[in-house]
């Protein structure tokens, strides 16, 4: 069986899951459309998680995905979040603010969040998918034993293999070009920094499971060209960034359809792990400050929201998480179900071009 009739999808295109960005309604009008649709459960809390999981159903019968975070839980470092917040001050007193007096891990990770767990197995969402690691093997057990069907998002070989050794369905292939956070299991360590092309090609001759390409596609073309490769799927985030119900707020959108777009940046500075952002004046002034000067991820988050919620207040957008991959320049804002349709026929019309340029 493949992996589309397993999870009962038509079309080989994933809604990638964006916590703050994806919304039920965004899911379930993908999934509605034949594709899969995703929420992004690591920020918020179990009743929160069960509430979208309960507003996508409202609206669809069809399989969606719900994500989680997998990070290593945060070293608290007092002395280090001190420093962090006197190096902020300046940039919080240009929007006319004071940093906080401290910081909290402001999202508890799945592999100790017992609540959550509880609440998938209660309500048995189709997929679950992890980012930034993997549960522990009880987890995932306790998981597959409820019929859900496990993805896990991998940027190595290395990682890939952890995912399969732990029984994961399915893996997401994220390359350098995605946007948002790098799922990298440890932040610290030596990054490859492989690209979607290398890195889909290498899972898939390496690992007799579905891979699902992601990063920088963005249209059609892109996602013939990651089945080409071999991948059973292609997920997509930056490109359902502009849709129409998506949470990203105004100033979101129009960095996204400006010369930023072009300008896309890994940075750290925002939340304390390694994201693509669109440039912006918190990336610019980060781009020299070393990582280990940084907080723990989620920990510099709280930092980093505070420091935009001030900014927003004081109407500078320049502060804000504006997540987006390479492919940014080919956003395109239109209702999620449109896009869907656009995306299967640009497939279609490329699958037929590409075997037409074989005879
Ligand atoms: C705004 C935004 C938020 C994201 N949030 C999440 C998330 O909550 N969980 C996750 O697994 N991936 C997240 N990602 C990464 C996507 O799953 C995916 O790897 C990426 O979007 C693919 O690259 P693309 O943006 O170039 O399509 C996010 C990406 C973006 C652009």
């Amino acid at each position: 069986m493949t992996l589309l009739e397993r999870v009962g999808i038509e079309l080989p295109i994933i809604q990638a899951p964006m916590a703050g960005v994806s919304s039920p309604a965004m899911a379930a009008a993908v999934s509605n459309a034949g594709a899969l649709g995703s929420i992004g459960v690591g920020a918020t809390d179990p009743e929160g998680a069960r509430g979208m999981i309960a507003a996508v159903r409202a609206r669809t019968q069809r399989a969606f995905n719900v994500n989680v975070f997998c990070h290593r839980p945060a070293t608290i470092d007092l002395t280090r979040e001190s420093e962090w917040l006197e190096q902020l001050r300046p940039q919080f007193e240009h929007v006319g603010a004071k940093p906080p007096a401290s910081l909290k891990e402001i999202y508890r990770s799945f592999v100790e969040d017992d609540a959550m767990l509880a609440a998938l197995l209660t309500d048995k969402p189709p997929i679950v998918s992890f980012h930034f690691g993997l549960p522990s093997a009880e987890r995932i057990q306790a998981l597959k034993a409820a019929g859900i069907v496990l993805f896990a998002s991998v940027t190595s070989v290395a990682e890939a293999h952890a995912a399969v050794q732990a029984g994961v369905d399915a893996l997401v292939a994220q390359g350098y070009e995605a946007g948002g956070h790098r799922g990298v299991f440890e932040p610290d360590a030596e990054d490859a920094c492989l690209g979607t092309i290398a890195l889909t090609r290498i899972l898939v001759l390496r690992f007799d499971l579905p891979v699902i390409a992601a990063g920088g596609i963005m249209d059609g073309a892109g996602i013939a060209a990651a089945l080409r490769l071999g991948a059973s799927a292609a997920q997509l985030g930056t490109a359902f960034i502009a849709c129409a119900e998506s949470e990203a707020d105004a100033a979101y959108r129009q960095a996204l359809a400006s010369d930023a777009a072009h300008h896309t940046v890994m940075t750290r500075v925002i939340s304390g792990r390694p994201a693509r952002c669109l440039r912006n004046r918190f990336t610019l002034w980060g781009a020299e400050i070393p990582s280990h000067r940084i907080p723990a991820y989620p920990v510099a988050y709280d930092a980093g929201k505070a420091l935009n919620s001030a900014a927003k207040a004081a109407h500078e957008t320049g502060y804000g998480a504006q997540w987006a991959g390479q492919g940014a320049p080919l956003a395109r804002a239109m209702p999620a179900a449109v896009l869907v349709a656009v995306l299967a026929e640009e497939m279609a019309a490329h699958r037929v071009l590409s075997m037409r340029s074989r005879d």
